[in-house]
């Protein structure tokens, strides 16, 4: 049988891991797709780029676009990541009758169902199981090995880059600032990390699952994201202080007013599975009506890890597998409204700095009672050497709108000094 023959856009930390993968592996990918997969060209910004793999015996073309319409190239990988020209490539690929394969989970959560609708239209396979979570096979699992499954909902961490930054404050001390550059030098941020440390790059994934999970439209605009920028190191520590760690959590949940998408840090408790997935590990865990629970634990970013999911892809193409990339076709995924914002409700962690005077947690503590907030626990540490002392309060659960509105009142009171700290508490 002919190989299968690749033009691949980009040659970063992913491209570069499938490269260096499938000549490591090429043999046994070979006997598994029963044909070869060949590299025949090329593209990224820089030819002439110090890469720790060779391509001088690959064909180079400088415009990536000039990859989707070589008649030597059978799927189109685009692993450059942002906008443009990644969706023309993707486009014009799909156009021209290409199998396209990204990992790119922006373009997807933005344009996805159009991209989707155009492979439907023109019967090729177009596939991005890197797009979400690295490595960990979620995407596969949901449309395939849980296709009998009415799932009730999907909760994670959906962000390395995040869970690598959280894990290197606690155990190594570190600063935000040093830890974040630590996961951009081992690769597993994007190229614009405020996407990661904003939530935006969990959001993008969490529509991606949600849209494949419940059979819905996918709607970037509904899901609700919240980062980590605000999360100090003694958050970390009272936060342990009080059974829980923090993780950016990204849950999708059906109800029957409406399906809820959130990415928020969140403390959870120390003894929940999630709680120990550290650094760039990420994990999904899914309630299926017939599969109960299930928990899938991975690299969610780097070279490799990301380039299994990408390989994984091309491999199905090689072998003849297809899947519709969301399990209908476009035209019968359901419209989904988010649930108003009344019903959303949960016990809060909220921490304040303060003046250190008589009184304070008093004025904190009527505040919080005008909005019907019941008060679980009150932590004080210490008189304070300088300016001000924190206080963390934990909340019984309430409605998360009124939890807004009291944090609105407390942060203009004179004796709280900084803006405070509000997270979820989330013990499911
Ligand atoms: P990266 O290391 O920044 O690599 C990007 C590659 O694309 C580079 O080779 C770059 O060329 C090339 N490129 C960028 N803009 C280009 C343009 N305008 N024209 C031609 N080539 C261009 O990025 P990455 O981490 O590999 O990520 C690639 C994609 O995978 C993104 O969509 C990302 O979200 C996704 N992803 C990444 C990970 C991860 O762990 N890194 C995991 C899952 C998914 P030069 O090399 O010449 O600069
Ligand atoms: N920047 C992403 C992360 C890469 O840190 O999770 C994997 O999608």
């Amino acid at each position: 049988m002919t190989a299968l023959r690749l033009g691949i856009a980009g040659l970063g930390t992913v491209g570069a891991g499938v490269l260096r993968t499938l000549e490591q592996n090429s043999a046994m990918i070979t006997a598994r797709c029963g044909r070869a997969i060949q590299v025949v060209a090329v593209s990224a910004r820089d030819k002439n780029k110090a890469r720790n793999f060779d391509i001088k015996n690959l064909q180079w073309v400088d415009d990536p676009l000039a990859l989707a319409g070589m008649p030597n190239v059978d799927v189109v990988v685009e692993l450059m990541g942002g906008d443009s020209p990644a969706r023309q490539l993707v486009e014009t690929g799909l156009r021209n009758g290409k199998a396209v394969i990204t990992a790119n989970k922006a373009l997807i959560a933005g344009h996805g169902m159009m991209l989707t609708q155009l492979a439907e239209a023109k019967q090729v396979v177009f596939a991005f199981e890197a797009a979400v979570v690295g490595g960990i096979p979620v995407i596969k699992t949901i449309r395939e090995a849980l296709a009998a499954n009415k799932i009730s909902e999907i909760q994670g961490i959906l962000n390395g880059t995040c869970n690598y930054i959280l894990t290197q404050m606690r155990l190594r001390q570190m600063s935000f600032q040093a830890a974040l550059q630590e996961a951009q030098t081992r690769g597993y941020a994007e190229a614009d990390p405020l996407f990661d440390i904003n939530g935006t790059d969990a959001a993008h994934k969490l529509a991606i699952l949600a849209a494949l999970a419940f059979g819905t439209q996918l709607d970037l605009n509904a899901v609700s994201a919240e980062g980590i920028s605000g999360i100090t190191p003694d958050d970390i520590i009272f936060a342990e202080e009080l059974g829980f760690r923090i993780k950016l959590l990204s849950v999708a949940r059906h109800h029957e007013y409406g399906l809820e998408q959130r990415v928020s840090p969140c403390l959870i408790p120390l003894l929940s599975p999630l709680a120990s997935v550290e650094n760039e590990y990420n994990a999904i865990q899914i309630q299926g009506d017939a599969i109960g629970h299930l928990m899938l634990v991975g690299r969610g970013a780097g070279a490799e890890a990301t380039a299994s999911a990408v390989l994984a892809d091309i491999m199905d193409i090689a072998a003849g597998r297809h899947a519709l990339p969301f399990n209908v076709a476009v035209s019968a995924l359901q419209k989904c409204l988010p649930p108003a914002a009344e019903k959303s409700r949960s016990s809060f962690y909220l921490r304040l700095v303060v003046s250190d005077q008589p009184g304070v947690v008093a004025d904190i503590a009527t505040i919080l009672r005008d909005h019907k907030i019941s008060i679980e626990s009150l932590l004080q540490r210490g008189r304070a050497m300088a300016a001000g002392v924190p206080v963390v309060i934990t909340t019984h659960e309430t409605m998360a709108s009124a939890m807004q509105q009291a944090a609105a009142k407390i942060v203009k009171l004179p004796v709280v000094l900084e803006p405070p700290c509000v997270l979820r508490i989330e013990n499911n």
